[in-house]
């Protein structure tokens, strides 16, 4: 099948490259030019592990392309994927004018019958706009509109596609439906489901399922913080509750909050709806108030350790994207910690595998980068942990010991075990279990 994919962000390179791994021809179109040229020359813009050994195939077999020319690429493809940035507006709902400014300019070069797949998180009702704004200049003969929201999660996001939980498609239109079969099926081989449902479904199932997978989390992070209160172990707790199957055993990790492009924007645009729709969506604001002050949770541990006076402290930062592989430091907690500690005077020093670039772009250097984790710690007061890449979990704690001045150690993330921080003469600090 001839697929185009207009955006090539996280989602949409992802698409376009896992579908052409399937066997599809795709063009991906961008208008960012630079962005474009640097693809056709086998350079990916984003990090996601596994991408680049399908990209690099498809580029190389000839299934793979890309172009700023929309009307180059959508030429003969029987779908196209709308995976644009819908970022939030000032009053929180999201933004649709990139949606609906390829919407535009697709209707006048439409020729040949064509589903068109929204991709991105939108919100109710998008699709019927999308539609809209397309019919303006072609005949609605000519196209479907289908909501096809994308459940990848960054750093897996390849594995995600590939092997789905299931696959959401909302389309009343059964030409769509036969298209839509057809393009997932050596996706869901497995018997994972597509479940079909309307458009409006569809939208609001994406939001639901983002929701609830962050009040899963904020629930998580409520029940450490009366821990800590009470003198109870959140880490107990989540192996008491997890094996129930109705509560699950994942989603249950209490830390310093969620992060990300999708969880925080997510949440915030479905109370928006719900407020527009005239419904008070309780449970999501408590959770955004409660994600807000969770970011910095370690903060006052931090201060009280110090009596109070952090001034040329010297805290060497573990991990800064928002969270394990991937370079995304969108609504990173570690983002919100150095902001406070510098204000209070404090030094950082920072290492992340994949996000030093990406922090430096945003607040240059007024904060040292190292080369590796040691080198972050070196004549440190303490080690503050931010991410859980995995390269933090086992560190070689003697040698940290000779390194740092004093054997302090903040861990938003829960990394070790208590008794082994008891054990190595640890002070220890974490989230929602005794210090
Ligand atoms: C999330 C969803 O998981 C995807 O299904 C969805 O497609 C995506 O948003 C999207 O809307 O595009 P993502 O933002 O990549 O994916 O990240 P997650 O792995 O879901 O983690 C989100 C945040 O929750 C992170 O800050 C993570 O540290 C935090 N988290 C996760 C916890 O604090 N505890 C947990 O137990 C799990």
């Amino acid at each position: 099948m001839k697929i185009a994919v207009v955006g090539t962000g996280y989602v949409g390179l992802v698409t376009g490259t896992c579908f052409a791994e399937t066997g599809n021809q795709v063009v991906c179109v961008d208008i960012d030019a630079n962005k474009v040229e640097k693809m056709k020359n086998g350079i990916i813009p984003i990090y996601e592990p596994g991408l680049d050994v399908l990209f690099n195939r498809n580029t190389a077999e000839g299934r793979l392309k890309f172009t700023t020319d929309l009307a180059e690429g959508i030429k003969d493809a029987k779908v196209i994927f709308l995976a644009l940035p819908t970022p939030p507006g000032e009053d929180g709902s999201a933004d649709l004018k990139y949606i609906l400014k390829v919407a535009n300019d697709l209707g006048p070069i439409l020729d040949q019958y064509v589903v068109v797949i929204d991709k991105s998180t939108v919100p109710v009702g998008t699709a019927e706009k999308v539609h809209a704004a397309i019919a303006k200049n072609a005949s609605t003969e000519l196209f479907d509109v289908v909501s096809n929201p994308e459940f990848l999660r960054e750093g897996v996001a390849v594995e995600d596609f590939m092997k789905p939980d299931r696959v959401v498609i909302g389309t009343s239109s059964e030409k769509a439906k036969g298209v839509m079969t057809k393009l997932y099926a050596p996706l869901v081989r497995q018997g994972n489901p597509v479940i079909f449902m309307d458009e409006r479904s569809a939208e609001m199932t994406k939001y639901a399922a983002n929701a609830f997978l962050a009040t899963k989390i904020t629930f998580m992070n409520e029940i450490a913080n009366l821990c800590e209160m009470v003198g109870a172990n959140v880490d107990d707790i989540r192996r008491g509750i997890g094996t129930d199957s109705r509560i699950g055993k994942r989603f249950l990790f209490a830390g310093i909050g969620y992060g990300g492009s999708c969880f925080p924007k997510d949440v915030q645009a479905l109370e928006k709806t719900s407020k527009d729709s005239g419904y008070e969506f309780q449970i999501l604001k408590a959770v955004m108030t409660v994600n807000e002050d969770q970011k910095t949770k370690l903060i006052p541990h931090i201060k009280a350790h110090f009596g109070g006076d952090l001034k040329g402290k010297v805290f060497g930062m573990w991990g800064l994207a928002f969270k394990p592989y991937t370079d995304d430091i969108r609504e990173a907690p570690a983002l919100y910690n150095i902001k406070e500690l510098l204000a209070e005077g404090a030094i950082i020093k920072a290492f992340d595998p994949e996000a030093m670039e990406n922090v430096k772009g945003v607040i240059g250097d007024t904060i040292t980068y190292t080369k590796g984790p040691y080198e972050a710690i070196k004549d440190a007061d303490a080690v503050l942990i931010m991410t859980e890449w995995p390269q933090f979990r086992t560190p070689e704690f003697e040698v940290m010991e000779v390194l740092l001045k004093d054997k302090v150690i903040f861990d938003g993330r829960n990394l070790y075990e208590l008794e082994q921080m008891k054990e190595l003469g640890y002070t220890y600090y974490s989230i929602g279990r005794e210090t």
